[in-house]
C-alpha cells in the first residue's frame, strides 16, 4: 500500500485541485481529513472547469473512492450541491463517496454565526463565511452534531432546535435573520435525506485495504494551520501534515510520501500578515495574469513574492519530501523576480520565522533578486527544455529548502506539467 499526503506549503490556492486531479489516476481511494466548504479545488475536465469545496477532487477519476474524514466539518448543502454539479459533468459517485459517521456537521445556524461574528468584528479574520469556526467550537465544547446524528431524526431534531436556542440565547445571530434561516434549515433537512446513504464508518476503508493506493488531499494551506499558522488570520482547523493522524486515522508512519505544493509566488486571501506582499504594478500584474480571485469566494487575493521563510517552516513542519511548484508561467514576463531569503526586525536578521510568528507585521523582507526568463513556456514539456533563467529560480528554491522540486506546473490544463 502506498500513501501520498499532498499540501499546501502557504496560505492556501497553492493549485493543490490540478495536482490531486494528476496523481489520483493512480489511486484507489482520495480522502481529505480536514475543513468543509471554505476549501475550492479547481480541475478541468475534458476542458471545462469544476471547482470543488468538499469532495476531493479525484472524484472526477471514476475509480476512487472518495472519503471526507471525521477531522472535517461538512455542510450537507454544498454536498448536494456539488453531488448535482458532478451529475452535470457525466459524474456519478453513488457508492464511492463516504463521510465519516463521526464528522462533525454544519447547519444554517453556525454559517449564520460565522457571517455575524466577521459583520461584528468588521471582517477582521475575513472567513468564509462557511460555519467552519462555528462548528469547530462546537466540536471542542462536545456539543457538535455528528454525521451519525443525521440518521436519527429525533437527535438530529433535538440538537439543532438545542443549538438554536442557545444561539438565540447567547445572542449570536441576529433576530432579523431569524425568518430566513427558518427557510434555510428546511432547505438543509431535504439535504440530509438525500445525504444519508454516503454516511459511513471510514476507518476500515483505510486499515482493510492493504492493496489500496491512497491519496490525502489537504485543504488551505500551512500558514492558515490553527496550531502553526498566523494565529488568529487562520483557519480553524490542522492543515498540516498533522492533522492527518486525528482527521483520518491513519498514523502519520504510514505515509510514504508527503507532497508541498508552493505557488512560484505567494498569494493570501483574507486578514493577517504577510510579509512579502506587494502593493506595486508587480502585485497587481501576478493577480491580473494569476487570475487571483477566491475559488470560494470570489474575493480577489493578495499576491507578493515567494518567501523562502515560509517555505522552510512548512518543509520541517509537514516533512515534505517533494515538492510541485505552480504557476510558475504566471512570473513569464517578469524582468525581475524576487525571492525572499530573511526577515528584519529591528536592525536583527531572522532566518526563522518561527521567532517572529507573532510579530511578522513588523518584518522587512531581505530580498535576493533574479532575472527572469521573459518568455513563454506554457508549452514546454522537460526541465531541460525550460529557459536557464527559470532553471536558476527552481534549483536555487529547491537547494535552500534541501527538498527535490518534482513537479513543475506551467498553465492550467492537465497536460501543462512537467515531472523533473
Ligand atoms: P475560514 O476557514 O472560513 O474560517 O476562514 C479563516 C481564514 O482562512 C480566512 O482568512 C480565509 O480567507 C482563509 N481561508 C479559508 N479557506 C481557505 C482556502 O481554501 N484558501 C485560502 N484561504 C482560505
Amino acid at each position: 500500500m502506498a500513501i501520498q499526503a499532498i499540501i499546501g506549503g502557504q496560505w492556501g490556492d497553492e493549485g493543490k485541485g490540478k495536482i490531486v486531479d494528476l496523481l489520483s489516476k493512480n489511486a484507489n481511494i482520495v480522502a481529505r481529513y480536514q475543513g468543509g466548504a471554505n476549501a475550492g479545488h479547481t480541475i478541468y475536465k475534458a476542458g471545462q472547469k469544476i471547482v470543488l469545496h468538499q469532495i476531493p477532487a479525484g472524484a472526477i477519476r471514476k475509480q476512487c473512492l472518495c472519503v471526507l474524514g471525521r477531522g472535517m466539518v461538512i455542510d450537507p448543502i454544498g454536498i448536494l450541491e456539488e453531488i448535482n454539479l458532478l451529475e452535470k459533468h457525466n459524474i456519478n459517485v453513488d457508492n464511492r463517496l463516504f463521510i465519516d459517521n463521526y464528522a462533525h456537521i454544519v447547519t444554517p445556524i453556525h454559517k449564520l454565526i460565522d457571517k455575524t461574528n466577521e459583520i461584528k468584528s468588521g471582517n477582521e479574520i475575513g472567513t468564509t463565511c462557511k460555519g467552519i469556526g462555528p462548528t469547530y467550537t462546537d466540536k471542542y465544547e462536545r456539543i457538535g452534531i455528528r454525521a451519525i446524528d443525521l440518521l436519527s431524526p429525533e437527535i438530529l431534531d433535538n440538537k439543532i432546535q438545542t443549538r438554536l436556542d442557545i444561539a438565540i440565547k447567547k445572542d449570536e445571530i441576529n433576530s432579523s435573520d431569524l425568518n430566513q434561516l427558518k427557510v434555510d434549515l428546511k432547505i438543509y433537512y431535504d439535504c440530509i435525506q438525500k445525504m444519508k446513504i454516503y454516511i459511513k464508518d471510514t476507518f476500515p476503508l483505510f486499515h482493510d485495504n492493504i492493496q489500496s493506493n491512497i491519496l490525502i488531499e489537504g485543504a488551505q494551506g500551512t500558514m492558515l494551520d490553527i496550531d502553526f499558522g498566523t494565529f488568529p488570520y487562520v483557519t480553524s482547523s490542522n492543515c498540516s501534515s498533522g492533522g492527518i493522524a486525528t482527521g483520518l486515522g491513519i498514523p502519520g508512519n504510514k505515509i510514504q510520501y508527503i507532497l508541498g505544493i508552493f505557488k512560484a509566488y505567494t498569494t493570501r486571501v483574507g486578514g493577517g500578515p504577510f510579509p512579502t506582499e506587494l502593493f506595486d504594478e508587480d502585485g497587481k500584474k501576478m493577480a491580473k495574469i494569476g487570475h487571483e480571485f477566491g475559488a470560494t469566494t470570489g474575493r480577489s487575493r493578495r499576491c507578493g513574492w515567494f518567501d523562502l521563510l515560509v517555505a522552510k517552516y512548512s518543509v520541517q513542519l509537514n516533512g515534505f519530501t517533494n515538492i510541485a511548484l505552480t504557476k510558475l508561467d504566471i512570473l513569464d514576463s517578469f524582468e525581475t523576480i524576487k525571492v525572499c531569503i530573511g526577515y528584519e526586525i529591528n536592525g536583527k536578521k531572522i532566518n526563522n520565522i518561527s521567532e517572529v510568528l507573532n510579530n511578522l507585521d513588523h518584518v522587512s523582507p531581505i530580498y535576493k533578486e533574479f532575472e527572469g526568463w521573459q518568455c513563454n513556456i506554457e508549452s514546454i514539456s522537460s526541465f531541460d527544455a525550460l529557459p536557464d533563467n527559470a532553471k536558476l529560480y527552481i534549483k536555487f528554491l529547491s537547494d535552500f529548502l534541501q527538498v527535490p522540486i518534482t513537479i513543475i506546473s506551467i498553465g492550467p490544463k492537465r497536460n501543462q506539467i512537467i515531472f523533473n
